[in-house]
């Protein structure tokens, strides 16, 4: 177990990102509470995904993440999570069929509430309020009553995450993740686009596969693989009240868990090594993400895995990488060397959201080219320094919104106004990702072509 470490050590160090709560006392009341009620996720589950993760280390399996980048209170409806959820087992089938490799599922889901703000502020019209710091804290509304921080959100934060886990759990394991219904997972927007006849012609080519397996006597009756997916639950644990009120002890080995979702991730803005998130996180035996942005130099990062991961176990630790289109090839190649020089046990996984967000129109967008850039750059870099392209985090919807611009069906700046809902960050939409899914597998595979041929001379 990490040495002096508590669930509350973290209150003994410096914060960022600590919203000011009035009234300490509800405050204390609330988190006393959430300490009392169920765990979300069980500790068992935490460590499969863990060795999954593993196996994305080692080379031999793709990790996709992705989800809302900031779920809401007023968007909790059963049609949301199912809409999330097809377009998300539609990515991983794309990547499994096409890349030929297992793909680990994690949603950024059931618990993704709290967001890191760059001004405590924020001015509309000559009026200047607090910034809105997520459901699970204030409210979005641009008021100043709705913006004071609030602790009985939190209650509401873990409700929210139990349905939506339930439901979760369900489609994962009831049957609605069958591969025999491969077709089903089509959302009615994305047939007739150019993804959706590409998705179609894979779609057909699983069925005959399975129709095959079936004349054999492999169905997903008898081969429970078929019919059913792990899949697991991450958000950035930023509120360290919240996350101290649900780390438990695991019967099983004794040891520390956070039990809010299955992964958390340490943000860029809060990774400072003598910090509170760092301190609380190294205490907890979850697989953990930790965002690594511009700012972060080799030396700094190789630190914080020591403390992160002292036993260097494979599968604890994924950088999550988010530099920007035009900063990933001057700041991903000194990180990976750095890794490689001392020998540590990482996931490597690329988020091309957050390097890549501009302002058209007033609207917080990011151009789906510049995604796709950056994501193309972290795979060729990947390929020259010899290690594995691990993974992707994303944020995604599964509904038709305008949010990012561009991808096949071209979304224009004027087209933002249309439907753009996001409570926070621009989302790619279900067109957008499963095109998106197709790169990569691409990439993926003709990455795995190269290896073979060199490999068999
Ligand atoms: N169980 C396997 C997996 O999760 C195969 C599978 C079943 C699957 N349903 C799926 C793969 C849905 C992708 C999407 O990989
Ligand atoms: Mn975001």
């Amino acid at each position: 177990m990490a040495q002096n470490w508590t669930p509350s050590s973290w209150r003994q160090k410096p914060i960022q990102q600590l919203p000011e709560f009035p009234d300490k006392a509800a405050l204390a009341a609330t988190e006393a509470q959430l300490a009392t009620f169920p765990p979300l996720v069980f500790a068992g589950e935490a460590r499969r995904l863990k060795k999954q993760l593993a196996s994305v280390a080692e080379g031999n399996a793709f990790l996709l993440q992705g989800g809302d980048c900031a779920e809401s209170f007023v968007e909790h409806g059963a049609d949301n999570i199912r809409d999330f959820f097809r377009s998300f087992l539609q990515m991983a089938v794309v990547l499994t069929y096409g890349a030929q490799l297992p793909v680990v599922k994690v949603g950024r889901i059931a618990g993704q509430f709290a967001k890191p703000r760059s001004s405590n502020v924020e001015v509309q019209g000559g009026v200047e309020l607090p910034s809105y710091r997520g459901d699970i804290i204030n409210g979005i509304e641009f008021s100043p009553e709705s913006r004071i921080p609030d602790p009985e959100r939190q209650m509401m934060a873990y409700r929210q995450s139990a349905a939506t886990l339930n439901l979760l759990r369900a489609f994962a394991m009831g049957g609605y993740a069958n591969l025999e219904n491969v077709h089903k997972w089509m959302l009615g927007f994305v047939k007739d686009s150019p993804q959706g006849e590409r998705y179609r012609k894979l779609a057909d080519r699983i069925s005959e596969t399975m129709d095959f397996m079936t004349a054999i006597g492999i169905t997903s009756e008898n081969q429970p693989s078929l019919r059913e997916t792990d899949f697991f639950t991450s958000h950035e644990a930023l509120l360290l009240g919240y996350e101290e009120a649900f780390t438990r002890i695991d019967s099983t080995s004794g040891d520390w868990y956070a039990t809010s979702g299955h992964m958390l991730w340490i943000g860029d803005r809060t990774r400072q090594l003598d910090h509170a998130h760092v301190e609380y996180f190294r205490g907890i035996k979850n697989p953990i993400g930790l965002k690594c942005g511009p700012s972060l130099q080799p030396d700094n990062l190789i630190e914080l895995i020591d403390a992160l991961n002292p036993a260097n176990e494979a599968g604890r630790l994924t950088l999550i990488c988010r530099f920007g289109h035009d900063k990933v090839a001057e700041n991903l190649p000194k990180l990976i060397r750095a890794v490689e020089r001392e020998g540590k046990k990482v996931v490597w996984s690329c988020d091309p959201m957050h390097g890549n967000t501009i302002t058209l129109n007033n609207y917080k967008t990011r151009p789906f080219e510049r995604i796709l850039s950056e994501v193309e750059s972290f795979f060729q870099i990947h390929r020259a320094e010899g290690t594995h392209p691990g993974g992707i985090h994303i944020e995604m919807t599964g509904k038709d919104v305008t949010e990012c611009t561009g991808g096949a069906r071209a979304v224009s700046a004027g087209d933002l106004q249309d439907r753009y809902h996001t409570h926070c960050d621009p989302r790619l939409n279900a067109d957008q990702a499963l095109e998106l899914a197709f790169l990569l597998a691409e990439r993926m595979k003709s990455g795995r072509d190269e290896k073979r041929m060199v490999v068999n001379g």
